[in-house]
């Protein structure tokens, strides 16, 4: 299989190339600056204009999937309106440009699967959203809808869409676990903010395996939510993740103090009270590595994956 992706230096983009290369498939890095050679068998590199929406069109003749995760960080530091402005138009405009430059090819590739969030929910409290749940209230969940609007370019050309609606991905080498590893070695994080919110989950080899998945699956098509199928209650992570750290902690890290260390619109997206749940992933026969917390903390913790760089 010939996949292009972008945002392939991002922690799913690097873990998926890695994954789809030591299988013999070809990854296409669809890269916003000059193009240089793969630097490993099986890697190649494309120019990807995302501004303009220009894609090397030639070298992703033949290509049978575009993987699209890239967009501006959500947590990030200093959080101001123009990272609001990043934050969507990286997603939402870029999107759209994208698939009208797909979409303007003579053999679209047939399948594309494109990022988007769980938080495309808002706030569920202890209610399941599966896939035809409404879209919530919010910058997220606004930003959520917009991005999945923007592949319909692509849909108009024929082109197979899914959209992973994806919860908070848990991997040692980034996201949520490397801020709070650190300060759970320190005692603090006994529970995040009010600790009684749910937290919709996924560990990095269960999104790798779910995108794989999705790519043999074509038929599959529209919102697809890549979470664990059972989400926990915030304290109730924080006690695994004491556990498996060895370290249990004593102190709770307050909701100003999650925003101060992480930035962003930390309500919508680490303190969300969201239980999403993975119906049409497991109605269509995916089976989860991890689908339990505790299982998915140890084997993060005690397995530590190589740099997935490639
Ligand atoms: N990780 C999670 O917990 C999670 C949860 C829900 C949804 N998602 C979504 O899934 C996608 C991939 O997640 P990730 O964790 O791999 O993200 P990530 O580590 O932040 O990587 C995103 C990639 O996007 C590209 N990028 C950065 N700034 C950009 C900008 N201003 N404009 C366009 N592209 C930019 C970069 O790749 P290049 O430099 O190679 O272009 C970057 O490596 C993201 O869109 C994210 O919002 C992630």
């Amino acid at each position: 299989m010939r996949v292009a992706i972008t945002g392939a230096t991002g922690l799913i983009g690097r873990a998926l190339t890695t994954s789809l290369l030591s299988d013999g498939h070809t990854v296409v890095r669809l890269v916003r600056r000059p193009p240089l050679d793969g630097g490993a068998p099986g890697l190649e590199e494309a120019e990807w204009r995302a501004e303009q929406g220009r894609v090397d069109s030639v070298a992703l003749r033949g290509t049978d999937a575009v993987v699209h995760l890239a967009g501006a960080p959500v947590v990030a530091r200093p959080w101001a309106r123009r990272r609001h402005e990043l934050v969507h138009r990286s997603r939402a405009h870029f999107t759209r440009e994208l698939c009208r430059a797909l979409a303007g090819m003579d053999h679209p590739p047939p399948r594309l699967l494109s990022a988007s969030g769980v938080h495309y929910y808002g706030r569920t409290g202890s209610t399941v959203a599966v896939e035809g749940h409404p879209p919530g209230r919010g910058f997220l969940s606004r930003v959520c809808r917009d991005w999945e609007e923007a592949t319909l370019p692509a849909e108009e050309a024929g082109m197979s869409v899914a959209h992973l609606r994806t919860g908070l991905v848990l991997a040692r080498e980034g996201g949520l676990l490397r801020t709070l590893v650190p300060l759970q070695r320190m005692g603090l994080g006994r529970r995040l903010g009010p600790g009684d919110q749910y937290l919709t989950w996924i560990s990095l080899t269960d999104q790798v395996g779910a995108i794989r998945f999705l790519l043999e699956r074509p038929d599959l098509t529209g919102p697809v939510n890549l979470c664990s199928p059972e989400p926990v209650g915030n304290a109730a992570f924080c006690r695994e993740l004491g556990r498996a750290l060895g370290r249990p902690a004593l102190l709770p890290i307050p909701a100003a103090l999650v925003r101060a260390t992480l930035g962003g619109p930390v309500e919508e997206s680490v303190l969300l009270d969201l239980r999403a749940h993975p119906e049409r992933l497991e109605k269509a026969g995916y089976s989860f590595s991890f689908p339990m917390v505790d299982r998915a903390l140890s084997d993060i913790l005690t397995h530590p994956r190589p740099s997935t760089g490639a």
